[in-house]
């Protein structure tokens, strides 16, 4: 039977039988060493056929492709901040793509962007935002493009006419924030010489002094500051910047404040944690990630503004044959920088649903004590080094004796673990990003262990 045409049973069970088959492999391999991709085309059958194929086929063809894909469900993937399987995200996430709303409009949406609508009520309110807009966007990267495009245009009202021609803007983020703010800066026409990277503490928080002199020193230049990005939970050490000295500082200067919270947003959600975002209400947008510590699939992030009605001044276009009854409020696509859009709520809301709201303040603090937990096992080696505290789900760590690059890609060739690695003071080290729930300290044991045993060989071969 061509698959074009086969029961939606059988592809049912067709989905059915490849989820249960990887599960199965992910329990028994539990990371995929990397594979060569040129060996890789030669194996897979990767090209379109003239004439369409049978279901059966089709699944050989998927089964044998998946089978090849890298492993990040399993608890022994560590390299980013994502990773594991949270199964009632899942079934959002496939019921979601069965639908197959676009979420432009309640038109088509209906009660999905009802679903939106509510999960943005909620994470507004645990930012602090008491009547919160937003919008669902494909990743922190398109959050924080989207916070810094509505700083530009209260610097600029007319901006999205004239463009941005004049004083020159500026923006300020710390010198460890994630490059998706460069990206943005790039993107909105403002110029990268105009992006201002502030300078961190011993912890890796931006210093509000210096940034406070910084700004002092553009004005005089005749510069316009537009904006001040503040990181909540770094990419690589987690650190939270001081959001309240930071939030006087912009409120001084009459600055917009966006806090990329892509990472370390989650951590309002555990009472323990919360206070690293004390300050955050003071913001005037707030990225944050779903798919990293929330652990919904991939991908699923929030854009939230505190102000309302800002989102559509600076995204809304008209379109009659697409936005047509309805009031604003319920048509997302007028707050978003896409136009047909994929429904990333449903996969959160059936997550938050089957965990409730102790569920996921458990689960990020229970994420913080495998951090924790690691971090322990890297203070009682005395061949391993750890670079800072943990401020959040990363420990970052130096070897005695071999390269983070070269331990990192051995773990991965011995299926042991995938653990990625950055830098940190001018030196590679091991990035340890604790964000994956299917993990739990026995693999963090056995993981030490091996990572230790291949160290130790290192320094055994350099010595005969
Ligand atoms: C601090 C921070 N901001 C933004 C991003 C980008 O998020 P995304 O990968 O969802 O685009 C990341 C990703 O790791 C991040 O760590």
């Amino acid at each position: 039977m061509a698959l074009e045409s086969a029961p939606l049973e059988d592809v049912a069970d067709l989905f059915t039988q490849i989820l249960l088959e990887r599960s199965d492999q992910e329990t028994r391999e539990r990371v995929l060493p990397r594979e060569d991709p040129a060996e890789l085309r030669q194996l897979l059958d990767l090209e379109v056929p003239e004439e369409g194929l049978e279901l059966k086929e089709v699944g050989e063809r998927l089964r044998k492709l998946v089978r090849h894909t890298p492993i990040t469900a399993s608890g022994s993937f560590f390299n980013q901040l994502y990773g594991g399987r949270e199964p009632a995200s899942l079934l959002g996430e496939v019921v979601a793509s069965a639908l197959n709303s676009s979420m432009y409009t309640y038109k088509v949406g209906g009660a999905q962007v009802l679903v939106e609508l509510e999960l943005l009520r909620q994470m507004g309110r645990r930012i602090g935002f008491e009547h919160a807009d937003g919008v669902f966007t494909p990743g922190g990267s398109l959050s924080n493009l989207t916070g810094l495009l509505l700083a530009r245009d209260r610097a600029r009202p007319r901006a999205r006419e004239e463009g941005v021609g004049g004083r020159r803007l500026r923006v300020y983020t710390s010198s460890q924030s994630h490059y998706s703010v460069t990206k943005a800066v790039g993107l909105i026409g403002i110029g990268l010489e105009n992006l201002v990277r502030v300078p961190v503490d011993e912890r890796g928080r931006m210093d509000p002094v210096a940034l406070d002199a910084v700004i002092c020193a553009d004005l005089a230049k005749g510069y316009q500051p537009m904006m001040v990005n503040a990181t909540a939970g770094t990419t690589v050490l987690g650190a939270f910047d001081s959001l309240e000295e930071i939030a006087d500082v912009c409120e001084r200067r009459g600055l917009w404040l966006h806090v990329d919270g892509a990472f370390g947003g989650s951590a309002v959600l555990d009472p323990d944690q919360a206070h690293l975002l004390a300050g955050c209400e003071r913001a005037d947008s707030v990225a944050w990630d779903a798919h990293k510590v929330m652990g919904a699939q991939l991908s699923c992030s929030v854009v939230l503004v505190r102000e309302r009605g800002l989102l559509s001044a600076s995204l809304d276009e008209n379109a009659s044959y697409l936005f047509q009854g309805d009031e604003e409020e319920l048509n997302p696509g007028t707050r978003s920088l896409q136009c047909g859009r994929r429904n990333d709520a449903l996969k959160l809301w059936t997550l938050w649903q089957s965990l409730g709201n102790q569920g996921m303040a458990g689960r990020v603090a229970r994420l913080r004590r495998l951090a924790l937990h690691a971090a322990r096992l890297v203070q009682k080696a005395s061949d391993l080094h750890l670079v800072r505290d943990p401020e959040f789900l990363t420990v970052c760590f130096r070897v005695d004796g071999i390269r983070a690059e070269d331990l990192c890609a051995e773990l991965t060739e011995r299926g042991l673990a995938m653990v990625g690695y950055a830098m940190v003071d001018g030196e590679a080290v091991v990035r340890l990003a604790l964000v994956n729930a299917q993990a739990d300290e026995a693999e963090l044991d056995r993981l030490f262990e091996g990572l230790r045993m291949i160290a130790k060989d290192v320094r055994a071969a350099l010595v005969a």
